[in-house]
């Protein structure tokens, strides 16, 4: 029997690039003061003026009001790291210290398939509670972790994209695979994971340290078995980390051919961080159809320096923005933007309000190669919804009190927002979270 759902509230979604004025490009934005959106069986059918569509709100479908919220669609995190929830804000080192210290001893838990399954549990629930409702997660080199993220996922109806961890040099023994295991793992688990229901796998090399050039290699032949999916890994993020992959790899140019030599640059590819790319590196990004996850919770919590987001775009580079926890000490994608503005003013740039919630809908749908299943509202996409509280903590409801325009509401939320502005999360047209 077909399932009718619809969202009440004031709607506001985005259809292109809003550009960077202080208003939108016109067509940019659908926003609707009272608007709907009207669902069947999971997926978008409509979206209007309450007024032009309450003729359709008939008996079968049930309707979730939301007076005074913001419906939007549900935030896409497009670059973390699932095991590393709980090792979220350790104090007091940059990269590879960080990483020695706390990652990868926390990582190692996660071949139990207890811990994995446990941790999986909350971290789907912490993401939801966040508004987030897809994301490109990184899991350990251990299957167990990838199996138990999945499962998780597969429950809760969610679009996702993971990957196991490929990894065989340069960490703790009980983390390292090998060239041969990390092939024969990651292809059974493509086998059994990529392309069910909303599932994606992702070929996940964890960056250059950490791989023999033969392992990168295999990878890169790995993604060549199915060049549709997604490839994730870290590109110059760290001074040190830099310097080291320039000692481990003396026969690249620079860091990005590294990959480039083992067959990691295509489209659908996706580099955490390029911190420190010059535009020759930027050119090869383009031109390879590269995307860049600008982490600046990240970047700013371990020291590893300032994103460049204009010269990026300027380069014809798509640019996601995104969490990367446990190295960024926040789960919202509200703070996400609260930092990058931060980050973009040190670098003479401005991230508008516009830009930074189309970034986190359309924008991360499209870096991730998604726009034509989330991240808009319109009319066949997957209605994946977060509803946003304007007035959620006692001074943003002084702010909302003195009746800001669209732009200043969203401001106000960019800056003030953190997860008690969620008011719900609806995944495939089902609710999925309700704050407390
Ligand atoms: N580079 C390699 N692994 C990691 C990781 O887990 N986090 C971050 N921020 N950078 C990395
Ligand atoms: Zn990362």
């Amino acid at each position: 029997m077909t399932q009718w759902q619809a969202l009440r509230g004031e709607l506001l979604g985005f259809n292109r690039d809003p550009g960077d004025g202080e208003t939108p490009r016109a067509g940019a934005i659908a926003h609707y003061p009272d608007g709907v959106v009207l669902i069947r069986d999971g997926v978008i059918e409509a979206v209007d003026h309450h007024a032009a569509l309450a003729p359709r709100l008939t008996d079968d479908v049930a309707v979730a009001h939301y007076p005074d919220q913001l419906i939007m669609p549900g935030f896409i995190d497009p670059h973390l790291h699932f095991s590393q929830l709980d090792i979220i804000a350790s104090h007091g080192r940059q990269l590879i210290d960080w990483l020695n210290t706390y990652t990868f001893p926390e990582e190692i838990r996660l071949n139990d398939r207890d811990y994995a399954e446990a941790l999986a549990d909350g971290f789907i629930r912490q993401l939801l509670a966040h508004g987030t409702t897809t994301a490109l997660a990184f899991c350990t080199s251990h299957p167990n972790s990838v199996n138990a993220l999945f499962e998780r996922a597969e429950r809760e109806r969610m679009r996702l994209i993971a990957g196991k961890v490929m990894m065989d040099r340069n960490a703790p023994q009980a983390l390292c695979d090998t060239v041969e295991s990390s092939v024969r793992d990651s292809r059974a688990l493509m086998q059994q994971w990529h392309g069910r229901g909303r599932l994606e796998y992702a070929v996940t090399p964890r960056f250059a340290p950490t791989s023999t050039p033969e392992q990168l290699a295999a990878a890169g032949r790995l993604w060549q078995e199915d060049p549709g999916m997604v490839m994730q890994t870290h590109l110059c993020e760290n001074r040190a980390e830099i310097d080291w992959v320039a000692e481990l790899y003396p026969e690249a140019s620079d860091y990005l051919d590294v990959y480039q030599r083992a067959g990691l640059l295509g489209p659908r590819s996706v580099f955490a961080h390029a911190i420190h790319i010059d535009d020759d590196m930027r050119a090869r990004l383009r031109d390879g159809g590269g995307a860049i996850a600008f982490c600046p919770g990240s970047n700013t919590f371990l020291g590893s320096g300032l994103f460049d987001r204009r010269a990026a775009q300027a380069a014809g580079i798509p640019v996601g923005l995104a969490t990367d926890i446990g190295a960024g000490p926040a789960l919202s994608q509200l703070t996400t933007l609260s930092d990058a503005y931060k980050v973009c003013q040190l670098k003479g740039d401005t991230l508008t309000p516009w830009q930074a919630f189309d970034a986190l809908t359309r924008g991360n749908a499209r870096m991730l190669g998604l726009e034509d299943r989330i991240g808009r509202l319109a009319p066949g996409m997957e209605a994946d919804l977060v509803v946003l509280d304007p007035a959620s903590t006692p001074l943003m409801a002084r702010k909302q009190a003195h009746q800001p325009t669209l732009g200043e509401k969203l401001f106000n939320l960019m800056m003030l927002g953190d997860d008690r502005t969620i008011a719900a999360t609806w995944v495939l047209g089902r609710l999925a979270h309700e704050r407390a």
